[in-house]
């Protein structure tokens, strides 16, 4: 399905990430990956001896994940809130004469959530908003952006991005400050799939997945009852990382017609009141 195709994807941070679920898929079905991750990049200035311990371990873990899972394939460092990390990334790839069809976003991070409590948000800092959501939203169009910049898309190409369905419902585990990126990730979603579509045909669409534990932003947020009970609730119990690797492999499919839809992959969750 995908033979002479090539996606990129972020947000590995390890086997376990819903990142490599997809990556491997596109590769079952005869499709390229290049995978991105967190690392200490050039740009990075002034990082303290902490935060450059965390990178490095960050990027190690991923490119061993990496070679691990899915073997022999080309790892780049991308950090999505340094705006020359990007540039240098997608002008690699123009130097390497290397075109996409299209990209995961798989990238999130909120520091309003600290071992699993969550801050009100009548508590979070503007610091904090924007943070979250440069990292977790904005980066949607910054990815975007310097991938059109080098013409590295190919028409037709095929965007999907990660949700949850804290982006427009309250849930038993409130997200808080992290529901409101969500929620503008998928209206950037849905504003793309317009400019984009009438660009060059891409399309863009976005999951909202159910509550999956085995991650590392998932061990960070959620409690092992948030994932019992999404599960009860939802008629089909939780999805699996398989279901929605399977769910985005099909958005990924050439000459598809769906975009600006938030599909769910949820087991049935989004429909009970
Ligand atoms: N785990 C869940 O329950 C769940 C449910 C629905 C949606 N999601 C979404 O799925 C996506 C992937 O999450 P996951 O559960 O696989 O966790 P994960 O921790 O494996 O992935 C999050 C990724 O974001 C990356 N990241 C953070 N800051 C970054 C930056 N500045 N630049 C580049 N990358 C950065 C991390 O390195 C990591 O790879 C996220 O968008 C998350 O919100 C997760």
């Amino acid at each position: 399905m995908f033979t002479n195709k090539t996606f990129i994807i972020t947000g590995i941070a390890d086997k376990n990430s819903l990142a490599m679920f997809v990556a491997k898929k596109i590769i079952d079905n005869g499709g390229s990956v290049i995978c991105t991750g967190l690392g200490v990049s050039e740009f990075h200035t002034n990082l303290s001896d902490k935060a450059k311990a965390f990178l490095d371990t960050n990027y190690s873990d991923f490119e061993k994940a990496v070679k691990n899972e899915l073997g022999d394939v080309q790892t780049e460092i991308l950090d999505v809130t340094i705006e020359e990390s990007v540039d240098a990334f997608a002008r690699k790839l123009k130097e390497n004469n290397i075109k996409v069809n299209g990209f995961l976003h798989a990238i999130a991070m909120d520091k309003t959530i600290r071992q699993k409590v969550v801050k009100p948000l009548l508590e979070v800092t503007r610091d904090e908003f924007c943070d979250t959501m440069d990292v977790s939203a904005y980066s949607l169009i910054r990815i975007t952006s310097y991938l059109y910049k080098y013409e590295l898309m190919r028409p037709n190409s095929s965007i999907c991005s990660l949700s949850y369905i804290a982006a427009s419902k309250v849930t038993f585990h409130p997200y808080r400050n992290m529901s409101v990126a969500k929620a503008a990730l998928e209206r950037i979603t849905i504003e793309l799939a317009d400019e984009l579509g009438r660009k060059n045909g891409t399309r863009a669409n976005i999951v909202r997945f159910s509550p999956y534990m085995g991650s590392k932003a998932g061990t960070a947020t959620l409690n092992q009852s948030d994932f019992d009970t999404a599960n009860k609730l939802s008629p089909l119990g939780n999805a699996t990382p398989d279901d929605l690797a399977n769910e985005v492999i099909h958005l990924f499919r050439p000459n598809g017609r769906i975009t600006g839809e938030i599909r769910h992959v949820d087991g049935g969750y989004n429909i009970m009141g």
